[in-house]
């Protein structure tokens, strides 16, 4: 009786010691998967440097063309100018798992804020509202995306008094975060950039600003379009990941559903928090986000990252 107990026993043990061997090397295989990416993404592109410009690029008064729309200029305003980082806010930064969070509504019922925020790093785009959706989103935010219209679009192109506050709180909660403004790319935002810019000064705001680097996109573009995935432009999302294989070892995406309806035909929202419709079926939208999702998938699937589309359990 004791000697079959025994080996029972070991039995049991060595399917365990198995069971957490072979997880240990598929762990193994998909970090060397995501490091090789990384590795082939930095012959295009450092994302340390190229995340943002820094003080030393510019002198107030310098004029640059814009990166998408090269006839146009616009003048660093020494607004700008102080707001530029002394060094790459992501300088000697490494985390062992990252999420990127984008804005599809396949968030909503997700209850995947937990999980979200367990991440050692969490970035999120477009200054999208975390509080009244945090058990879906979560709250964590290190690093945040602003693309100059979310001004108009979110906060009533601070219009009045109220607009303002409301933006300067949802600034104030993200403390010394990485606030991250694509403000070289085309012409049309230049104000909206130097109000937050003013506002951030004036309200003395902890964030600490990055603005993309001129190369950064057009990079971007390159590895992507050398790997076969021929994008018009690279949506916030696409280049959050990009820029992610830079510092973490694992990342994990949420948020990312392109698409009118979930796998059992339910509508998902474009967004998760507000009406937008969608628009990147039409000619009209720089994005193709159904070609970057399904790219997306494919690196899901060789284990190089991993995405949620579903609940969180
Ligand atoms: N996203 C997605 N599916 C959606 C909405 C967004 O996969 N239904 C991802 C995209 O990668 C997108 C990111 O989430 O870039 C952030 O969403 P959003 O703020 O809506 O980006 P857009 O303003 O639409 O596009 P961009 O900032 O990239 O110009």
């Amino acid at each position: 009786m004791r000697s079959i107990r025994k080996r029972w026993t070991i039995c049991t043990i060595s399917l365990l010691l198995i069971f957490y061997k072979t997880k240990e090397i598929a762990r193994t295989e998909e970090h060397q998967e995501t490091q090789l990416i990384g590795k082939n993404i930095l012959r295009f592109l450092d994302a340390e440097r190229d995340v943002s410009v820094v003080k030393s690029s510019f002198k107030p008064g310098d004029v640059i063309h814009y990166v998408l729309d090269r006839r146009r200029t616009l003048n660093i305003s020494h607004d700008l100018h102080s707001l530029l980082p002394e060094v790459s806010p992501m300088k000697n930064r490494r985390f062992k798992t990252c999420a990127v969070v984008g804005n599809s509504g396949i968030l909503l019922d997700s209850e995947c804020g937990k999980e979200i925020d367990s991440h050692n790093f969490v970035i999120r785009c477009n200054l999208a509202p975390v509080v009244e959706f945090a058990a879906d989103v979560g709250t964590k935010s290190d690093f945040i995306t602003m693309n100059p219209s979310v001004v108009q679009r979110a906060f009533g192109g601070f219009r009045n008094e109220s607009d303002r506050e409301k933006f300067v709180h949802r600034l104030s909660m993200l403390n010394d975060s990485v606030l991250w403004i694509p403000a070289f790319m085309v012409k049309g935002g230049e104000k909206h950039v130097e109000w937050v810019n003013a506002l951030i000064l004036k309200n003395k705001l902890k964030v600490r600003t990055a603005y993309p680097s001129l190369r950064l996109i057009h990079a971007v573009r390159g590895y992507w379009l050398t790997n076969k995935v021929p994008i018009k432009r690279p949506s916030t999302g696409l280049l959050m990941y990009t820029l992610a294989t830079r510092f973490c070892d694992e990342i994990h995406l949420y948020g990312f559903w392109p698409f009118p309806k979930d796998l059992n035909g339910k509508a998902v929202k474009y967004h998760y928090y507000d009406d937008l419709k969608y628009r990147y079926f039409s000619n009209a939208s720089p994005h193709r986000m159904p070609l970057e999702f399904k790219t997306l998938n494919v690196l899901h699937n060789r284990g190089a990252l991993k995405l949620t589309t579903g609940k969180c359990v």
